[in-house]
């Protein structure tokens, strides 16, 4: 049985991009592997929330796990913080990392330029933080977006390189994993590469969207004025309806829409409006759990403590056996 890890930072709700890239294949495999989820509230803390927006976003993350299918009776569920052994591993781990490896991640040369006002060191060992979220769990397939790939790279490097340190096969090599073989990266509306919270508001479609909203949204996403010739390439805005559509809509409907752009008759005011009533129809029930679970506090206490004493029962065992690896031993 492969153990299998997944998690999100809490920085707001889920989206589609967090829905196709990590849950989709995540829930698919609840039923057969040993399968942990968790809320990255440390990792939310390089962008520094307030307290309040913090514990919200938490509850909220938590809610969109459960709508979208996430089962607490067949998979772990937890915040980050329950776990403090992933500190310990991370600090452990990073002895053997180099600063310099951790200023050329992508990731990371990104946020320096976006925020170049708080580049704090949360911001460089990211990566070495999240290999811990994953290797404490000695997890074999990690369901992540396209955007994670490099991390899961850093994570097989910084393993590979303790199981050599130590002259001993301990950590596996965990894979950053997606059914259909190539990682998913899901556009925004705006005309952007990536649907992500931190560029547009309106760019973004939350699994809690009510139908209205989501309409809303769609109708106003970017597109352009239309091919001149069958062979006139797809503008980025244009190619990210189409790749939308992909995600949501059936095969012949975006077979339909492909022909259409092709004989240059498409009516991007048409497509909008298939491609909106396909996402509420895959939205519309994760919404209503969405309400139905906002009321039931305990209940979501109880699910993140089991998942929790769950997934520290693992932990502890990683940190004993790296400890007595590196000579941390009793005297
Ligand atoms: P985060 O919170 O940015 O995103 C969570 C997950 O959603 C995926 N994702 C997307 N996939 C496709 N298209 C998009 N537009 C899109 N936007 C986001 C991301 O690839 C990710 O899988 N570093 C992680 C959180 C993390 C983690 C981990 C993940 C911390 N430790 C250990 C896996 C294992 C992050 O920032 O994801």
């Amino acid at each position: 049985m492969d153990t299998v890890l997944s998690g999100i930072r809490p920085t707001g709700f889920l989206h589609l991009g967090n829905y196709f890239g990590a849950l989709k294949n995540f829930i698919k495999m609840q039923d057969e592997n040993r399968c942990f989820f968790f809320i990255a509230d440390y990792h939310s803390l390089t962008t520094h929330p307030t307290p309040d927006n913090l514990s919200i976003n938490i509850k909220n993350v938590l809610i969109d796990y459960l709508a979208a299918g996430l089962d607490p009776n067949k998979c772990d569920i937890y915040v980050q913080s329950d776990l403090p052994e992933v500190c310990e591993l991370s600090l452990l781990l990073s002895m053997n990392v180099h600063v310099g490896e951790l200023q050329r991640v992508a990731s990371f040369k990104e946020k320096v330029r976006r925020q170049p006002n708080n580049v704090n060191a949360g911001l460089l060992t990211y990566p070495v933080l999240m290999a811990s979220d994953i290797l404490i769990h000695r997890a074999d397939k990690v369901p992540v977006g396209k955007d994670q790939e490099q991390h899961l790279e850093l994570t097989r490097d910084f393993a590979q390189r303790f199981n050599n340190l130590y002259g001993i096969n301990y950590f596996k090599l965990p894979v950053a994993y997606n059914f259909g073989d190539n990682l998913i990266k899901i556009p925004g509306l705006d005309g952007s590469t990536k649907m992500s919270k931190s560029d547009n508001e309106t760019s973004c479609i939350y699994l809690s969207d009510s139908p209205e909203v989501i309409r809303k949204k769609v109708m106003k996403a970017v597109s352009d004025s239309g091919p001149v010739t069958p062979e006139t390439p797809k503008s980025q805005a244009v190619e990210n309806l189409f790749s939308l559509m992909q995600a949501v809509s059936t095969p012949e409907t975006v077979q339909f829409f492909e022909d259409e752009y092709h004989q240059c008759r498409i009516r991007y005011g048409d497509m909008k409006k298939q491609l909106a009533t396909d996402i509420i129809q895959f939205a519309a029930p994760i919404y209503e759990k969405v309400l139905s679970l906002r009321e039931q506090n305990d209940y979501l206490r109880e699910v993140v403590a089991q998942g929790a004493t769950h997934a520290r029962e693992n932990a502890r065992k990683t940190i004993k056996d790296v400890r007595e690896i590196i000579g941390i031993r009793p005297l």
